[in-house]
Formats: C-alpha cells, structure tokens, sequence
C-alpha cells in the first residue's frame, strides 16, 4: 500500500487505500485468512501530510493478523519528493506491538545504523540505493552486523553482474526460471524475450558502469542495445578503453 503512482490510485489500489482503512483491513485480514504463511504489509505514512494515517492502520493490520509492517517514511502525495521522515517511523514504534522495518533514504551502512538508532525499528529496508548495485546490501548487512565492510565490485565483477541480470530477465521474459532453459524455448519466443528485457534494463545497465571515466559515452551506446550481444560488446568495448578499472570508483546510484 505504498505505490502512489496516479493509474494505480485512481482505482482504488495502491496508496489510495490509506485512505480507506476499512477496506485495507479487510483485505489484509482475508490475506491472512487464506495463506498459511507469515503476512507482512508495506504502506506510507498517509495520503497528505494532513493525517499521519499509518498508526490507526498498522493498529488494524495488527489486530488482523499482520506479522509485520514496513513504513516508507513518506505521504504518498509526496511520490519521492523531499526526504523520508524517520521520527515517522519512530512514532509508529510507539505504536504497534508487531516488528517494524523502516524504509525510505537509506543509501549506506551508516544510514541503516542510523534509521535504528534514531527511530528504534527492527528492520531496515533499501530499495534505489541498490538498483543496479546490489553490492550495496552486503556493506549494508556488514555495517549492521559490525563486521567489516567487503571491498567494492571492480568494473569487471560489475560487467558480469550486469549481463547476468539481463540473462535473468530474459529468461524471466521467456517464463522459465533459469538462463539454463532457454535453450529449449523456441528461437522466435527468444527473440521476443530478449527485445522486452533490453528495452526494460537500458537504463539499468548503465548505472553498473556509473562514475568511471567514459560512462557516460557508453551510456548512450548501452540506451539503444537490443540484444544481449550488443549489451556485451558494448561493455566490453568499454573495459577495455576504461583507464582505471579499480574497484571503487563506480559510484553509487
Ligand atoms: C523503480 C521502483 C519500483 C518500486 N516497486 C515497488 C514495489 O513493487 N513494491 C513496493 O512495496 N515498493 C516498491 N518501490 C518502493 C520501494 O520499495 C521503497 O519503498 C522506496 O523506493 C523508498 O525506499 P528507498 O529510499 O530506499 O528507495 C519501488 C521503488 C522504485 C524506485
């Protein structure tokens, strides 16, 4: 309950059913009834600024069956303007019994000690900090843990993770799990699948490649890629003229 993109709102779903408690507790509720697994629910604080609705409704949701909750620490007039509020989260602590994540600007491991510290929340949850940068998790999950943080990707490690994403999400677009199966998926339907999953990680795959000398030259060339060939040679195109391929410099998104 946390989507506040204006088509998913206008029907009601998404971050529109803050506004209707009624209806958000009743469908948590009929989740809870229908599934043997643990239900956890995800909202923003509120519609506007004008209610700080989350409390009344984590208290619905508790008393539902919800064994968890997660607040994006933003209204969802809000989209991702301005900053997540944590002391949003702080107060719903105060006012729930369940465990509660806290989501919303957590870009480093010093910012999720921080949301812990600050806001007294059980969990933390990361999500563009880690869009095409997945290594970000692991110095989160080290800083959090106390352990020392794990050296960052270099270029190469970043390329190869790269491409496996997009062999991921083409055989994702292909429906089968696994790079492996595609194999045994007729060539035309592959074909297919491998158009939709360029189109969709073109502005992805750029952001691995991000803040070393020339990215944003390849960035261009990377936009148009329509197959997984083209993707490779371009990266690779890109090592080899990259002049310090050193872990470290790509940036974070
Ligand atoms: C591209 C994109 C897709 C998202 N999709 C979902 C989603 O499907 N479900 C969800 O609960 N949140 C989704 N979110 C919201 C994030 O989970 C998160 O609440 C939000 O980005 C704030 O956290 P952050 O500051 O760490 O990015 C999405 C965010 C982005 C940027």
């Amino acid at each position: 309950m946390g989507c506040w993109v204006p088509k998913v709102c206008r029907t009601g779903s998404g971050a529109a059913l803050l506004k209707d408690a009624a209806t958000a507790e009743r469908i948590v509720e009929t989740v809870v009834k229908a599934v043997r697994i643990p239900v956890t629910v995800k909202v923003r604080a509120g519609w506007d600024y004008s209610e700080f609705a989350a409390p009344e409704l984590a208290q619905r949701f508790e008393s539902a069956g919800a064994k968890m909750l997660t607040l994006h620490a933003r209204f969802a007039k809000q989209g991702f303007e301005g900053e997540a509020d944590w002391d949003l989260v702080r107060r719903l602590r105060e006012a729930i019994h369940i465990p509660l994540v806290g989501n919303g600007d957590i870009r480093s491991g010093s910012d999720a000690l921080r949301m812990f510290t600050e806001t007294g929340c059980d969990g933390v949850m990361v999500g563009r900090a880690a869009i095409s940068n997945p290594w970000r998790l692991a110095e989160i999950v080290a800083a959090v843990e106390g352990r020392q943080i794990p050296r960052p990707p270099s270029l190469r490690e970043r390329i190869e993770v790269a491409l496996q994403h997009l062999r991921w999400l083409i055989a994702f677009e292909a429906g089968v799990a696994e790079w492996d199966e595609v194999e045994a998926i007729p060539q035309p339907t592959v074909e297919d699948a491998e158009r939709r999953a360029c189109r969709r990680l073109r502005g992805q795959i750029p952001l691995y490649i991000k803040g070393y000398p020339g990215a944003s030259q390849a960035r261009a060339r990377l936009t148009t890629c329509s197959s997984l060939e083209e993707f490779r040679d371009v990266l690779e195109t890109f090592a080899k003229a990259c002049p310090d391929p050193s872990p470290g410099i790509g940036a974070a998104v």
